[in-house]
């Protein structure tokens, strides 16, 4: 099930973002929560960071997991998804390392990484929370339109869209992303799925209106039986 919220601005919806994290962390000390990268949770999860510094949260037992990242760039380039976890979440929570789990952006074996990242999400309880945001062409992590949608964690080719993402503006050759699959997103026991940015009408009409398929994959998520789809009014 899909439940959807409309609200008239980032910052409200960021509120509902920080909340959601809140909600997440004090009901269960060791949850376990997939974040998405990007322009979308940005503002949410640096409320999210303020709540849990203001207020003296334990995060401690929390593991972080990082939904996909860009393949090839220097783990330490900007561009990167571990810089933005890094600089938003990871390092102002004092998060430790055997409590984030992270693709590695210049694996030397992408094939190898996948197993790696695959056995420790396989080795949790459960992934409490998955934040998810969506790519104009309606992707989900790295999780590309097609003719099929791969389940498991895996390396994708980048979707020309995709290619002209904010976070690449300063890179070149990227043409691969290392993701998680549908298969531990729709596990995920919560889905927030946030919906705002320029550029996402189109994507988010076609997963109203459109029944599961890969040429969006977005709709998948209506697999799901507990999704919390916040949208900003002002979606272009
Ligand atoms: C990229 C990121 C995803 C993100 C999506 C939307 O693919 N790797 O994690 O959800 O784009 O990004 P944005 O919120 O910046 O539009």
């Amino acid at each position: 099930m899909v439940s959807k919220s409309y609200y008239d601005d980032l910052d409200a919806l960021s509120d509902r973002i920080c909340e959601v994290l809140i909600e997440t962390v004090k009901k269960n000390r060791r949850a376990a929560i997939c974040f998405a990268t990007g322009s979308s949770p940005l503002l949410g999860y640096r409320k999210f960071v303020k709540e849990v510094i203001d207020n003296n949260i334990d995060v401690s037992g929390i593991t972080i997991i990082k939904l996909d990242e860009w393949c090839g760039l220097d783990m330490t380039n900007t561009a990167t998804c571990e810089h933005f976890l890094q600089q938003e979440i990871i390092k102002p929570l004092a998060i430790r390392k055997i409590k984030y789990i992270s693709f590695n952006s210049k694996a030397v074996d992408f094939e190898e990484e996948c197993e790696k990242i695959k056995s420790k999400i396989e080795a949790l309880p459960c992934i409490d929370l998955t934040i998810l945001g969506i790519g104009k062409n309606g992707h989900i992590g790295l999780n590309e339109p097609g003719e099929f949608v791969v389940p498991e964690i895996h390396v994708t080719d980048l979707d020309a869209k995709t290619k002209t993402h904010s976070m690449l503006y300063n890179t070149s050759n990227v043409s691969k992303g290392i993701t998680i699959g549908f298969k531990d997103i729709l596990s995920s026991k919560k889905i927030l799925f946030i919906v705002t940015g320029p550029e996402k009408r189109i994507a988010y009409e076609q997963f109203l209106s459109l029944n599961v398929t890969t040429q969006n994959p977005s709709t998948f998520l209506k697999l799901h039986n507990n999704v919390e789809c916040i949208v900003d009014n002002n979606i272009s």
